[in-house]
Formats: C-alpha cells, structure tokens, sequence
C-alpha cells in the first residue's frame, strides 16, 4: 500500500495522507543551519551541533510520536485546524506534502481555505524560511486567524532534557514588534541569540508556553487558539516559546502571502549589547529578515537552492529501462548520501542529535557515495578523519565534529577501522585524479608535531591488520568489528555494561583484548582494499613496497582458504575460545553475510569455485523477500562469548536483521561474479523506491534507506514469527546510502572511477536491453551507452570512444578533452 507517489519531475516525494506508517521526514539546510520536518511540520532545528546548538525543543519517543515543530494553527470561527493536519487533527479537505531537495511544501485545506506552507534553509543563510499562502477558494469573504508557534530549546540538548531545576528559571525572551528574540543565557556566557519573524504587523503574541497552550492543554488544543486570542505573554523563565497572532480577511479568490523567518544569530563579545547595554543588538537579525522578507526574495532563494541541487544532481544521471533505478541513482540515493555528508549520525528520527560524534569507519565510507558530488569537501573530510588516527595505524573509534578531537570515552582498538581510510583515499583519488592528496602532512592523534604524509597513514592502517594477526593468521576481532555488536573479548554479565567500551579484565594482561578471536570479515575487508594500497604503491614507482604489500595480501588470501573456508561459504570468525563462529558446526549462526561478499570480490577461492558456491549459499540461507538476513538461524538465547549480538531478538538488528548496509556488499559481490539477475534482484529488495509498494509494511520514508529491516525470524520468539517481517527501522542517517550508491552505479551499472580513468563494465538483468548514462569525470562529461544486444548479464565484448574501438573497459583520459562519447556493447 502506497501513502504518496513519486515526482521524478520535480525530484519531489508527494505525500497524499498525514496518517503514513511513521512520521517521513526531510531535511532542510546544507551548512550551518539544519532542520529536520516531518510531514507534518513536526521536527528541530539546529546550528551545526543538534546538541550543543539545538535552537527548538523536541521530545524523542514521545507519545503521540511526532508532537513538537513549527505549527501552524487556523482559527476559522471557532474550527481550529493545521494545514499539515498534525496536531489539531481535524480532518481536512485536502492535504499534501511534498518533500523535496532541501524544501517541504505542505498544503491543507478546510471549509474553502487553502493553506500552503513552504519551509527551505536557503543557500548561506542561518535560518528556516517559511512561506505561508492563504487562499479564500470560496465565494464568500472569510475572516479568520492564524497563529504560528514554535517552541525554543535552552540550547543545549541534553541539559535542556534533565536539568529542571536549574532551566525552569532561566528563560528570557525579547518581543520588538513583529520579532520575537530567544535570549537565554545570553546576559552571561552566550554569544547567540535565536528569533522568530513575521514581516508584517501583526494582532498580538505569546512567549510563555503555559500562557499559550495552558497547563493542562496539549499542541492540539492551546488555550490561546481556543480563545482565539494571543494573551500578550512574556516568559520569565519556565518554557519561552515564540508565537504571533494576526486576525486576517480574505475577499473571495484573494491570497494573502506571509514570510516568517526562524533566525540564528552570533554576535562579536563587544557588540551583544545596545547602549544600554541589556537589550540585545539587532542589526544582525534586522539584515537576515530583510533577506527575505517578500515573496520574491523567498521565490529568488528557492531558486538558488534549486540550482545549487541541479549542479550536484547533474554528475551522475542515467536512463535505464526501470524507472524505479532511475529515481533512486539520479534523486533519491545521492541526495540521501548529501543528508549524510552534512549529519553523519548525528540527527534523524532515530538519532537524538545527542549522541554520537562522527564514526571513524561510518565517515570514511560516507565517503564513498558523496566523493562524486563534492569532491574538495570530501577531501577535508577525509584528512579530518587520518588526523585522529594513532602512529601505530589503529584509530578513535569516533571524533567530535566540532573539535575534530578522538573520542577517548570511547577509544580505539575496533579493528576493521583502519581499512575503511584506505577505500576512502582511493576513492578520492580516483574520483578526482589528486594524487596531491598522498602529501598533505596529516597529524596523528591531531598532534601537528608527529605529522607525517597521508600516504604514511596508509602504511600504518595496512600494517595495522598485518602487525595484528592471530593463531590462524587472521586479523584479531578486537571490540569489534563493522559489526558492533560481535564483540568477544567483553564476556559481559553486568547490565548497563557497554559491549564496545567494556573489556573483561581477564584480558586486561593481554592488552585489553582476546589475542585469540579473529575477524574473517576484517581479512577479508583487508583482501578487498589492500590491492589499493598496492596500486597506489606502484603508481608512486615504489614497487619493492607494492610488492612487500601483495605477498601480505597473498598471504591472507591463503589463510583465509585454509582456515575460514567452511566448505560452502566463509567462517565469520574465531571466537576467545578458539571456536569457530559462523559455520556449519554451530548451533545457531552458522552463516553470516559480513565477510561473503569482500571475499568474493578479492577472488579468495576463486579457483576451487568459492564465488559462486557462497553466492548460492546466501540465496539459499540469507535471502527473504525483503533482503539479505545478517546471520541464520538467529541466535535464540544469550552467547557470552558473542557480546551484544544475541541480547537483540532474533530479527531485529545485528541479530539477523536486514542489515542494509551489508547487503550492498553481496549486491556488489554478485555483480562482480557476473550474476547480475541476482545482483539485481538482492537490490531491489531493498531500495527504497521499490518498497514503496509495501510502505504499510516497511513503514519508513519510501524515498530513503533506512539501516534495519525486521528479518524473517522476527517475532519467533513469542510465537509470532514473522510480525515484524519487512518493517524498517533507523532510516536515513545509515551508511546503507554510500553502499547502495555504489552498489547500483559502480557494480550493476559498472560506471566505476578508477586510477586510471574511467571503467565501464555493467552487470544488469539480463533482460535489459542496454542504458544510458551520463557522467561528470575529471572535468570532462561522458555521454554512456550501453547495449545488451544477446541479453547476458556481464561482459563487455567491445567498447568504442568517439567512434574508435578501445581495448578494455577504461575510457582512456585525454588530457584537456571535455567530451567523451562512449558506446559499450556487451555479449
Ligand atoms: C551501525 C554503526 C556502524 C556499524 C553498524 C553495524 O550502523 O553506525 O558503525 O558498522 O551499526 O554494527
Ligand atoms: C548498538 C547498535 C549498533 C550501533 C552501536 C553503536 O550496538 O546495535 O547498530 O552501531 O550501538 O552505537
């Protein structure tokens, strides 16, 4: 069952009900100011840190849901009404939300008035930009009110959820005509104020939430909209929110169009004040209104927001036979990768913005599905992350944005880390052709003192895994691994405990972790990105280096063969005890997805048919009609050794879950084994614009992945297997967008940035008859056709550049050369 539809068009998702399966959010903002909107206008907004800056208030796992935004309310004679239906409620004539790149377009409609509300973050600008439209679509004159209403955070999110006794005395609010300025703690140690604007005269206001909404009131039933009044309210500490009240006449046919602004300011310590100096300076907050205060600036910004989305949009677009691709790789999936360039993990309606910092693994493979889009910010990024790794190549597992500081709560030692820096500086490099990039001197630890080339970061994270081998000559497991719920060096019976910080002490002696459990998902991620490390070695001319690194690679490959091939597909690990995990012999988890895929795509096996013998496995074991499960069966009961992966349900999360990220690896997996039908098929399982069909079942936003999909054994422990089957779970903020990004782009359509140049080489259902693609390469556009004339999944058997036949399928890089006209043939 469909709530909405797509607008490829207008590269909209048109939402036709408020009542979808779960809030569906947009994100709005690209820089400094964020904002998150439901499609019911619920959401926050925030300056840079959603927590250290949170300018409005939200309370997760509320009840209803999604309760807190900006809202507007109508009072239509006494038919009290939101256009985004939420919170009032009141049934509406006509409804719609439209979510777009970076805008929401919300429209609701009663008893011949027509609302449309439009909220953007403009290009370079610190505030939400709301356009209201009032419409009188009647034949009679219509006199009404409208109230707006947003509540304010006391900046500091955490703070602002705990600490009652100190907050409920501090709010402070100024109203200067139209404005109304959120001030607390600005008198003392703040230098930011926050408002909230309407440019025009309005009828009345309210600062003080009980003034507004009324002790005993809640969003849908505010004592002042009731009343159909404003009271005029100042807020003296408790809970200062900002609302304006304007009575208003239309004629029929007449609109009325309004622009309200939510503002953030930021003032030099010696100019916060007036000359008396308590009244907060303004000239700031004065020019940004003015930025936007008629509808033609309004329109002028959307403009610039639309191009800034064209510019980025238009590096990558194809044309495939399947409409459902098309949306996903030209719209969807690369915005989706943008919303996670700018939050990482930080803020959605799973993350609290509270939380986490930036992932040292989950940044460096973000990476990956942005690096196109904007590749000198991708750089940045990426010498951000090296700059918190350690001399001995292991790295913080997170770093705070803010101060671009490891983490130390959180620590080292999770041991596929290192890896992901070498797939994120190849991808750079490839992309872009910088091999700049290998010079710039990256501290360790942020210590300028001790920086050395990026080239010697690489070094340190491939000798990482090599100085850090167990008995079988396999990386140690550590905390972790990608996964973060495998953790077994923690043998924990303490609850509140956390499975990645906490060590049992009697590895204390051992350095903090068994030097027993190995990671075959970390030997085979080392497998899979270590012949980039090689590459680049031999680009560099240091072939004794490059040739040091393939026998270490060498060497893993057979390891890997000779103890963790567990005859059909490959172990996930040894555990502290010496015991395998994730093979036939287990009682539970015999099969896991994590170390399948990069193992197939380093050719571990290859020759004994290792490739296609998983592939078969997984289809058999791990597929369900709604993706590829983690582990099969799922864990029934608690396995100390395995740490937090068997405190979850079986099929829920880590526990056999749909973990989507790790289903990109077997997509690529088996695209690069030439099964594209089955690379296909596991895609579309997953991808968005697919489960769009079944959102009553999938719930989440049909425009976006999410992390977690309920797996088929959801359920089966209360007996009840299958309740959650398919139900997602955590979208957006999730690296499942980098990952599916390449996926679909550079193994099923085979457009792949490689050192030299560009590659083509597709793996598509074979009942395709070709596609098109055009690609934004190196400074140069390259218009890409594909034809499938023998219907077969994979092989290129000629490729032509202008007319002339090529060997291979790298376009070869003509310096200077701005078009390139490339047709593939397969067969
Ligand atoms: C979450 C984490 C990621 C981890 C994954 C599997 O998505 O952000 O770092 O790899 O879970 O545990
Ligand atoms: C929990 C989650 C996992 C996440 C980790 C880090 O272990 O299950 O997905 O990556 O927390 O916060």
């Amino acid at each position: 069952m469909k709530f909405g539809f797509f607008d490829d068009a207008n590269r909209e998702y048109v939402i036709t009900t408020p009542r979808t399966p779960y809030p569906w959010i947009n994100y709005l903002g690209t820089q400094g100011f964020f904002s998150l909107i439901s499609n019911t206008a619920g959401g926050y907004s925030f300056y840079k840190d959603a927590r250290l800056r949170r300018i409005t208030r939200y309370r997760y796992n509320n009840v209803p849901i999604d309760m807190g935004g900006r809202y507007f309310y109508i009072n239509d004679n006494g038919t009290i009404w939101n256009p985004g239906w939420s919170p009032v409620k009141t049934e509406l004539d006509a409804y719609e939300c439209r979510h777009g790149m970076g805008y929401t377009k919300i429209t609701g409609k009663k008893n011949d008035l027509k609302v449309n509300v439009t909220f953007f973050v403009p290009q370079d600008y610190d505030g939400e930009v709301q356009q209201v439209v009032l419409t009188n679509e009647g034949s009679a004159e219509k006199s009404f009110s409208l109230f707006s209403f947003a509540e304010w955070c006391l900046w500091d999110a955490q703070d602002d959820s705990n600490n009652f006794q100190r907050n409920f005395s501090t709010g402070r609010v100024e109203v200067d005509g139209s404005v109304i300025y959120h001030k607390t703690e600005y008198r003392d140690r703040r230098n930011h104020y926050a408002f909230y604007s309407v440019n025009d005269t309005i009828d009345g206001y309210d600062t003080d939430r009980d003034s507004f909404i009324g002790l005993y009131n809640g969003f849908n039933n505010p004592e002042a909209v009731l009343a159909n009044k404003a009271t005029n309210s100042f807020a003296d500490g408790w809970a200062p929110i900002a609302s304006h009240f304007k009575k208003i006449t239309l004629k029929p046919g007449e609109s009325k169009t309004l622009v309200f602004i939510l503002g953030y300011v930021e003032m030099p310590q010696d100019q916060k004040f007036e000359a008396d100096g308590k009244t907060i300076n303004k000239v700031k907050a004065k020019a940004m209104i003015e930025k936007y205060n008629t509808p033609e600036k309004f329109e002028a910004g959307m403009k610039e927001l639309k191009g800034y989305w064209d510019k980025l949009l238009g590096i990558l677009s194809v044309s495939t036979p399947d409409d459902k691709v098309d949306r996903m790789v030209n719209i969807w999936n690369q915005y989706q990768c943008m919303v996670t360039f700018n939050l990482s993990r930080s803020a959605s309606y799973f993350e609290s913005g509270i939380g986490r910092g930036m992932g040292f693994r989950d940044s460096n493979q973000d990476v990956l599905g942005f690096v196109h889009q904007i590749p000198d910010r991708a750089k940045e990024r990426i010498i951000d992350i090296a700059s918190t790794q350690f001399p001995d190549g292991g790295c913080y597992h997170q770093y705070q944005p803010l101060t671009k500081k490891g983490n130390a709560d959180i620590g080292g030692d999770f041991s596929d880390d290192p890896l992901w820096l070498i797939l994120s500086v190849s991808a750079y490099i490839k992309e872009t052709g910088d091999w700049g990039i290998l010079d710039e001197m990256v501290p360790y630890d942020n210590d300028m003192s001790v920086a050395e080339p990026l080239l010697e970061h690489l070094k340190v994270s491939f000798y990482h895994i090599v100085n850090n081998l167990g008995p079988h000559g396999l990386p140690l497991a550590m905390r972790a691994d990608w996964n973060d719920c495998i953790n077994l060096s923690c043998f924990s019976d303490t609850p509140g405990e956390s499975f990645q910080t906490y060590t049992n002490p009697k590895f204390a002696a051992e350095g903090g972790y068994s030097k027993v459990a190995e990671s075959v998902m970390v030997a085979a991620l080392f497998t899979y990105s270590g012949p980039n490390y090689v590459a680049i070695l031999k680009h560099l001319g240091k072939d004794d280096e490059a040739a040091k690194a393939q026998a270490e690679i060498d060497k893993m490959k057979k390891n890997i063969m000779e103890s963790a091939w567990d005859g059909d597909w490959f172990l996930r690990a040894y555990d502290a005890n010496g015991e395998k995990m994730g093979s036939k012999e287990c009682e539970e988890g015999q099969i896991f997805i994590e170390p399948q895929g990069f193992a197939i795509m380093s050719d571990v096996g290859k020759e004994q048919g290792a490739d296609l013998k998983t592939l078969a496995a997984i289809d058999e074991r791990l597929n369900t009609k709604y993706g590829l499960v983690l582990n099969n069966p799922a864990f029934t009961k608690y396995y100390i050794q395995y740490g937090e992966i068997s405190t979850y349900p079986g099929g829920y999360k880590e526990n056999a879950g749909i973990f989507t990220h790790n289903n990109a690896w077997i997509i690529c997996a088996a695209a690069y084994a030439g099964q594209g039908d089955q690379a296909f098929k596991y895609y579309s399982e997953i991808a968005p614009a697919f489960t769009e069909e079944t959102s009553d079942i999938h719930k989440t936003e049909p425009y976006v992945y999410g992390q977690m999909i309920g797996g088929k054994d959801a359920g089966a422990d209360i007996g009840q297997t299958g309740k959650n089957f398919g139900q997602g779970k955590n979208s957006w903020l999730t690296g499942t967008a980098a990952w599916n990004m390449v996926a679909i782009s550079q193994y099923i359509l085979g457009v792949q940035p490689d050192f030299d140049g560009l590659a083509i080489n597709p793996s598509i259902p074979h009942e395709w008859d070709g596609f098109k693609a055009t690609r934004q390469f190196r400074g140069a556009t390259y218009n890409i056709t594909v034809k499938n004339p023998n219907h077969v999944c994979k092989g290129v058997v000629s490729m032509e550049v202008d007319g002339k036949a090529v060997d291979g399928c790298i376009v070869p890089y003509v310096d200077g050369q701005k078009e390139y006209n490339v047709v593939v043939t397969l067969g």
